[in-house]
């Protein structure tokens, strides 16, 4: 709608639209969304050939670069990527201050925050070189700070990544590698990884990634910019779902509840409950990346032999909801984090982990959106309007006479 506030002299009419739902921040050529078709690509790629044939780095290069990388191209990118995945000393020391029960997305947030701080010589926005430098040393330092983030609540000592290993299977090792270091990534699981964290790999203007541009209108630096990004991403409405399905799985399963019933509570909105892993701003479809993780899940469970009664419990509930009214009409189906938590457990992460492996996922999509937003020469500060709904201008009151 269109409001008309007091400060009408100064700014005329402005466009009331809370949540963004009919506005567009930015022109972007990264990522392209058809939410009633359930269509998903990257620069022009559809999400299923991405995933299917496509590392999570190649995809990163993509995103970043706007094309897929030749032989060489990829080699390089990787090879700088890879042997750049060590933090500072003093920084690794950081890790050792949180708390155990931290959440491990906090200390993810304040981790990349903290990068700006040992890596001066790369801050400046405009630089191409430095925002590029940047940009492969978040790819590198962001698993290993969240493999760091999990240890920490194990309350394990921290490893030295082996740059020997793949990103992934670094990130593995450095994350599961108790109590001996040998510890060697089953492939389906390592491919299982790279896969995932494509489907994550971007998704237009969500929100985390608006907060990534909006942070960096102001010119701050792309550590900071991403770190934002990270807090955003940490609500359970955005990046936290992945998390809060499993919870929901757990409490109808500990309740003993039935799947029929605890739908009907959702359906009557009791104390406000949502099917968590359902709905989606955009897609009014099946979301492209439900059905990729779904047959995931079926691999990962089969080759680990782990037998998951909240898989079949998750398949339940989406069975109901393809088949009720009150889902049908709202164009409620599954969306990318509902199968996907049940993978993480069985390769070992604990609950609060999904969200920071989304994190992982996410990071080139915030990076190249951040570096498209500052190139473009349209872009401006993000600095939205209001109606002001307080009080006119009164006196002030006195503590004395106050009541
Ligand atoms: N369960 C039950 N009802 C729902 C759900 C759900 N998961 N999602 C939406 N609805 C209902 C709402 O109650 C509302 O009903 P009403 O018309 O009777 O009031 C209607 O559907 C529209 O919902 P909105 O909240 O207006 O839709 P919006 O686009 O703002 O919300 C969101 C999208 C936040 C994703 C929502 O669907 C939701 O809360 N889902 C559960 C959380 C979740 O899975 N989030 C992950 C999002 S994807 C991601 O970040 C990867």
């Amino acid at each position: 709608g269109i409001g008309i506030g007091p400060l009408r002299k100064e700014t005329g009419a402005v466009t009331y639209d809370p949540g963004f739902m009919n506005t567009a921040n930015a022109k972007s050529s990264i990522t392209y969304i058809d939410g009633d078709e359930g269509i998903l690509r990257y620069r022009g790629y559809p999400i299923e050939q991405l995933a299917e044939k496509s590392s999570y780095l190649e995809v990163a290069y993509l995103l970043i670069n706007g094309e897929l990388p030749t032989k060489g191209q990829l080699d390089n990118f990787v090879a700088q990527v890879e042997r750049r995945t060590l933090l500072d000393e003093r920084f690794k020391r950081l890790f050792d201050g949180f708390p155990r029960d931290g959440h491990p997305m906090a200390v993810l947030q304040a981790g990349v925050s903290g990068l700006s701080t040992f890596y001066q010589d790369s801050l400046d926005p405009f630089d191409e070189e430095q925002v590029r430098i940047s940009a492969v040393r978040l790819l590198a330092k962001l698993p290993t700070m969240a493999a760091y983030a999990h240890r920490i609540a194990q309350g394990h000592a921290l490893l030295y990544p082996d740059n020997r290993l793949s990103l992934i299977e670094n990130f593995l090792r450095l994350t599961f590698g108790f109590p001996v270091e040998e510890y060697v990534a089953d492939s389906v699981v390592v491919r299982a990884m790279e896969q995932l964290l494509i489907l994550h790999a971007d998704h237009e203007q969500n929100c985390s990634t608006s907060a990534v541009r909006l942070v960096g209108s102001a010119q701050a630096n792309l550590f900071t910019s991403i770190s934002a990004g990270i807090g955003a991403l940490s609500g359970p409405a955005h990046g936290g779902a992945n998390a809060a399905v499993m919870e929901m799985l757990d409490q109808i399963q500990a309740g003993g509840m039935d799947p029929r019933d605890f739908m009907e509570k959702v359906k009557r909105k009791e104390d406000g409950i949502r099917l968590m892993g359902f709905g989606h701003r955009v897609y009014k479809n099946y979301d492209p990346r439900a059905r990729i993780v779904k047959k995931i899940a079926d691999d990962v469970l089969e080759r680990l032999g782990v037998h998951d009664e909240r898989l079949e419990l998750a398949m339940k509930l989406e069975e109901i909801a393809l088949k009720d009214d009150y889902f049908v009409e709202r164009r409620l189906y599954p969306n990318v984090d509902f199968y996907t938590g049940i993978i993480y457990k069985a390769i070992g992460f604990p609950t609060e982990m999904f969200t920071v492996l989304f994190a992982i996922g996410r990071l080139p999509g915030w990076i190249a959106q951040w570096e498209e937003m500052i190139h473009d020469p349209e872009t401006k500060i993000g600095r939205p309007r209001q109606i002001y709904t307080g009080h006119a201008e009164r006196a002030y009151t006195e503590m004395s006479e106050r009541t």
